[in-house]
């Protein structure tokens, strides 16, 4: 049997699936939610096709799990109707309430969404074919960063129930909202990454039009009644339907203030131009990335192995922060090509339900032949697939491929190949990889594999002013979510972390006056009878 055969076992017949894995039934949404209404659909619909294939008789075939709306402009532009006279220039119910209350909605919402995990696990484990295993990880890392962020909302307003006073000015600093904003999350954390910007964006005080990633979006359909019981109405709109279609009127219309987007360069940057005001317009972005790994002569090769496999395979390199190139010191490269070969055979392939599982089918339909397209292209100009069955692929599953030597001039050198695919680049002088920094259009993060104190500190310095995080010894990534996550270059625009999104998310407003006596007495008359939201000195627990 050939590997490819082998490959084409790991899909079994549709009766073959796990009981306790299986979705109840297909998924067909029929409504959106607009202006705290679901309102019916009845127009075009998408169909979603799982990575997950099943065995038929016509062969192996996406397994249908439902359908999902397709809107169109008219759609679109009522939700922004929605979201624009919810905020009513700052005057609405959401923009104008106390950060206690708002922290009671949200609060509510996640008690809400905790009900429906088994729902929404399973759409994503089957809707993009993340394990089941990291499924739960994901919905669980969101459930917390809510929590996290609502501590940390408590704390910022206790920073900021307080008055200044400086050269006789007396003044109340607070976090306002910044009014509507369009958020629009990745395939690859559906959840997660979309979560990390529409959370904060929310708790400010601003509205919504939240649009779900292509990949990822069932699993945002259980969760849309929360939004609507939880949430004054138009305070959260869903947008379905061509992003390309839907949104440039939504951008050329002028009534976003925000646009937050975790997807490519091209894309916010296309977006971006539509705003007829673009001084009106705050972004907050994670983009493309090539995080690299610098393995130094002095690297512990074996520590350089497991990470390197964490890092460029974790949910098959399908992560922002993935290592997608691998800068090897040519001393090293063949004991640590044999290692990494060795680890890579040893990972668990099969179906995302399946106990231990690594590597498992691609959502994108077009990623195996991108990918292909890409080896062949390093192979063409002199490199070689070095693992036994690297690049091997049936369907939707793509086996992992180590390439050696990549050198520049080959797609894998620039392009972010977002898959299973680990190019690796020997240098002679650790030089070489910092111009390779230097060069690159990405700015996320870079990786040191090193021993060696004196030679980690020469790279950190010239690095962290390429990057905007320099891990050592071990791979990259975005948590711990607290931590600032960002990048330079195309990688990002804004800082996202449980403290940093709130401030991304807002604008510093302030009340001041003059201290004398009259003054005095207008702001305690204020603040004892709680007839402004904003001057209060009231301490949030
Ligand atoms: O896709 C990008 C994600 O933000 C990566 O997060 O490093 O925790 O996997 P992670």
């Amino acid at each position: 049997m050939t590997f490819k055969e082998h490959l084409s076992s790991i899909f079994i017949e549709e009766h073959e699936i796990p009981e306790e894995f299986k979705l109840k039934e297909e998924v067909h949404q029929r409504e959106y939610l607009n202006n705290g209404q679901m309102h019916p659909w009845n127009g075009e619909v998408h169909i979603v096709l799982s990575p997950v294939c099943v065995k038929t008789a016509h062969g192996l075939q996406r397994k249908v799990i439902g359908t999902y709306p397709l809107c169109d402009e008219k759609e679109a532009a009522a939700a922004l109707d929605a979201a624009v006279k919810a905020y009513d220039n700052g005057r609405g119910e959401w923009p104008t309430m106390s950060v206690a209350d708002r922290i009671t909605c949200v609060e509510k919402f996640t008690h809400k969404i905790i009900e429906k995990k088994n729902e929404v696990v399973k759409l994503l484990m089957w809707e993009i074919g993340k394990s089941y295993a990291d499924s739960i990880k994901e919905f669980d890392r969101t459930v917390e960063y809510i929590y996290a962020t609502i501590d940390a909302l408590k704390d910022l307003d206790r920073q900021s129930s307080k008055f200044s006073i400086e050269q006789g000015i007396v003044a109340q600093i607070r976090r306002s909202p910044l009014g509507v904003v369009l958020c629009m999350g990745p395939f690859n954390y559906p959840l997660n990454e979309t979560f990390t910007t529409l959370i904060p964006a929310l708790i400010m005080g601003n509205t919504l039009l939240f649009k779900p990633p292509k990949h990822g979006t069932l699993l945002h359909y259980p969760l849309l009644t929360a939004f609507r019981d939880c949430f004054p109405k138009g305070v959260v709109n869903t947008i379905y339907g061509r992003g390309n279609k839907i949104i440039p009127d939504l951008m050329k219309s002028g009534d976003i203030n925000v646009l937050t987007l975790i997807g490519s360069s091209k894309v916010a940057n296309e977006l971006k131009k539509l705003h007829p005001k673009v001084n009106r317009l705050r972004a907050i972005l994670g983009l493309d990335a090539k995080n690299a790994a610098i393995i130094t002569s002095k690297a512990d090769i074996s520590l350089s192995v497991q990470e390197t496999v964490l890092g460029s395979l974790s949910f098959n390199g399908q992560r922002c922060t993935a290592l997608k190139i691998i800068f090897v010191h040519r001393s090293l490269a063949d004991r640590f090509l044999t290692g990494l070969s060795d680890a890579v055979s040893k990972l668990k392939f099969g179906m995302p339900w399946e106990a231990g599982v690594s590597l498992t089918p691609l959502p994108e339909p077009h990623k195996p032949a991108y990918l292909k397209e890409c080896i062949d292209d390093a192979v063409e100009k002199g490199a070689r697939v070095v693992n036994e069955n690297g690049g091997v692929s049936n369907e939707s599953f793509v086996f992992p491929a180590i390439i050696y030597p990549v050198s520049k001039g080959m797609k894998l050198y620039t392009e972010e190949q977002f898959g299973p695919v680990i190019p690796v680049v020997p240098f002679d002088d650790l030089e070489e990889t910092i111009t390779y920094l230097i060069e690159s259009t990405h700015g996320q993060q870079v990786s040191i594999f090193s021993d060696d104190d004196e030679e980690i500190a020469k790279l950190i310095d010239p690095l962290v002013n390429q990057v905007s995080r320099v891990n050592i010894n071990c791979q990259c990534q975005r948590g711990p979510d607290v931590f600032p996550f960002t990048g330079r270059k195309d990688s990002a625009e804004g800082t996202l972390s449980v403290i940093d999104a709130l401030r991304s998310f807002s604008i510093r407003s302030l009340v001041a006056t003059k201290l004398n006596d009259s003054n005095k007495h207008l702001i305690n008359e204020i603040v004892d009878s709680h007839s402004s939201n904003f001057l209060i000195t009231k301490y949030l627990f």
